[in-house]
């Protein structure tokens, strides 16, 4: 196994993985909280990290492609994982978020993975850090949070534990990355995140730079969210997704 940091508590060890990642340690060295005190969310969002929950920031070569294929070739691989192994219905939500959907009702959140990239004496380096609801007990996350939140413990019974969880989404982490860097691998990453998508042929909203709102279609070459408005199709590059009614 690649080098292995455990605390536990940690401010948010993303931030610990990236002086890591500064430093120049290999692909596949990680840091793992059992919990955090000010985990970090995408767009300097919090990460509400109750014990319970995975906690993992992990450093990657950074691959060669488009800043937003990342997140969601880990993801795709992350939702893969689970399903197989737990019977999770899990889907991509564009930008970096696993859902499950059972098709009733709103989907909720699972995982959400956030990407850095850094400089170190080897080159650029990614640090994907992978926030996982693994088993969290009801009233520990916020109100808000909790109510679009979902535990991959209420589908996997005997409830996973928190180390098998972990292997899981670190194999994915890597198999998503040395996808990235395969000859042909990134097309075929991409194909899996539409496959995967959440909300194909759903109204939804972008708010980023600015608003856009259309269909939800597929996901483009560099990670791009595809739209059919009623002018003709639109591609989002960044920004927060919402649908009415869900996460
Ligand atoms: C998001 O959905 O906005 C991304 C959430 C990423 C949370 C993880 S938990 C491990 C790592 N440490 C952090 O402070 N954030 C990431």
């Amino acid at each position: 196994m690649q080098s292995r940091e455990f605390h536990e508590a940690l401010p948010s060890t993303q931030d610990r993985a990236l002086e890591l990642a500064r430093q120049g340690v290999p692909e596949g060295t990680r840091v793992v909280a059992r919990r955090q005190t000010r985990g970090r969310g995408r767009g300097a969002r919090d990460w509400a990290s109750p014990e319970g929950g995975l906690y993992l920031s992990l450093v990657l070569e950074s691959p060669a492609t488009a800043p937003g294929v990342l997140p969601l070739a880990i993801g795709a691989h992350l939702a893969r994982a689970f399903s197989l192994r737990y019977g999770v219905p899990a889907r991509l939500k564009w930008p970096n978020d696993l859902v499950v959907s059972n098709g009733e009702g709103a989907a909720r959140k699972l995982s959400g993975i956030l990407i850095d990239e850094v400089g170190s004496p080897g080159g650029r380096r990614a640090v994907a850090g992978i926030g996982v609801n693994v088993a969290l007990p009801p009233g520990v996350l916020p109100p808000t949070v909790e109510a679009t939140a979902a535990s991959l413990s209420e589908f996997a019974r005997p409830p996973p534990g928190l180390e098998e969880v972990e292997e899981l989404t670190v194999g994915a982490a890597l198999a998503a990355r040395r996808e990235l860097g395969a000859p042909g691998g990134p097309e075929g990453a991409i194909r899996a995140c539409s496959e995967l998508l959440y909300g194909v042929g759903e109204k939804a909203v972008v708010d980023g730079d600015g608003r856009a709102s259309g269909r939800i279609e597929s996901i483009g070459p560099d990670g791009e969210l595809r739209l059919r408005t009623e002018t003709g199709p639109i591609s989002v590059r960044t920004g927060s997704l919402r649908f009415e009614g869900g996460p």
